[in-house]
C-alpha cells in the first residue's frame, strides 16, 4: 500500500486529496486542527487512516509530525494543505501577522521536517507536494501577507529542491498553484471563477504522480498568470485588481 500523510487534511483542499487517495487504496496520515473532522476521516476507513491533531504554529508540531511519519513507517507522498488566507480590506494587522506564522513558520516547520526526513531516509523516492497559490506571481494589494507568503513557499521548494540535488536525494517536489477554488477559506466573500475542490484535488494528484514541478491550476488561471507575467511592476501597482 502506498503511503501519504496530508496537513490540512480536514477541510477544503486537502480533505479532497486525501478522499481521493484513500479511494485508490493508499494509506493517509491525516493532521489538522478539527479533532472531529479527523475523527470523521478516521471512521470513513479506520484501517488505512492515521490521524494526529497538529497545529503547524506551534513548535511542538515538529515532533507531533516526525511521530505520525515514523508510525507509518515513511511516506511515499507528503502533501501540505494547510493554510489560510484573508481579503483585507481593513489590513487588519492580526490577521496579517497571522497568515504569515501560519504560511510561512508552519509551512517550514512541516515541510522542511518532511524534507528533512526525506534527506535521512534515502532508500526510496519520495514527492512532496505543496499548495501555494496563483496569489505568489504577483504582489497582491487586497491580500499582502497571503500573496507574500505564497511566493515564500515556492522559493523555499526551490531551496530545497536544490538542496536534494547537491546531496543526491531522491526527492521529487510539486508545487501546485491553484486560483479560486470553493473551500472555506473563501467564506464570506464571492469570487469569480470558482473551482470546485474535487476537481482541483484531482489536478494536484495528477501533477503529482507525473511528478510534474510546478502546475497552476486551471487552464484559464494558466492564461491569467502568462498574461500578468508580461505586465511591467511600474504598471501592474498601479492596477485597481480588488478581486
Ligand atoms: N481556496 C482557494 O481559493 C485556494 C487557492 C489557492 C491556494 N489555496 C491554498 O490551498 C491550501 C488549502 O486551502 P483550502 O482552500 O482547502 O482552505 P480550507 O478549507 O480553509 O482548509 C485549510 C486547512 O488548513 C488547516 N490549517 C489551517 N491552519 C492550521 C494550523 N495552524 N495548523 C494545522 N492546520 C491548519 C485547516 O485545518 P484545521 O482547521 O483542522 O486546523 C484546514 O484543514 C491553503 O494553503 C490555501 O492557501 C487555496
Amino acid at each position: 500500500m502506498n503511503v501519504a500523510i496530508v496537513t490540512g487534511a480536514t477541510s477544503g483542499i486537502g480533505k479532497e486529496i486525501t478522499l481521493q487517495l484513500l479511494e485508490a487504496g493508499w494509506k493517509v496520515g491525516v493532521t489538522g486542527r478539527n479533532e472531529k473532522a479527523l475523527s470523521e476521516l478516521k471512521s470513513k476507513a479506520p484501517a488505512q487512516v492515521y490521524a494526529a491533531s497538529i497545529d503547524i504554529e506551534k513548535p511542538a508540531a515538529r515532533e507531533e509530525l516526525l511521530g505520525l511519519i515514523r508510525q507509518m513507517d515513511g511516506f511515499d507522498m507528503f502533501v501540505h494543505c494547510a493554510g489560510i488566507g484573508f481579503y483585507e480590506e481593513n489590513l487588519d494587522f492580526k490577521l496579517e501577522e497571522h497568515t504569515a506564522m501560519t504560511n510561512a513558520v508552519g509551512f517550514v516547520r512541516m515541510v522542511g521536517t518532511a524534507y528533512q526526513f526525506a534527506e535521512a531516509h534515502p532508500e526510496t523516492f519520495r514527492q512532496i507536494v505543496v499548495i501555494s497559490s496563483i496569489a505568489g506571481t504577483k504582489g497582491l494589494g487586497m491580500a499582502p501577507s497571503y500573496s507574500a507568503t505564497k511566493r515564500f513557499q515556492n522559493m523555499y521548494v526551490e531551496a530545497l529542491e536544490q538542496r536534494a540535488r547537491i546531496r543526491g536525494v531522491e526527492v521529487g517536489f510539486t508545487d501546485a498553484r491553484p486560483g479560486f477554488v470553493d473551500t472555506p477559506l473563501l467564506k464570506g466573500s464571492r469570487f469569480p471563477m470558482l473551482m470546485n475542490p474535487q476537481a482541483v484535488a484531482r489536478s494536484i494528484l495528477n501533477a503529482a504522480r507525473k511528478r510534474r514541478r510546478t502546475v497552476t491550476i486551471d487552464w484559464r488561471y494558466r492564461m491569467l498568470v502568462a498574461l500578468w507575467r508580461l505586465i511591467p511592476s511600474a504598471l501592474w501597482v498601479r492596477m485597481k485588481i480588488r478581486k
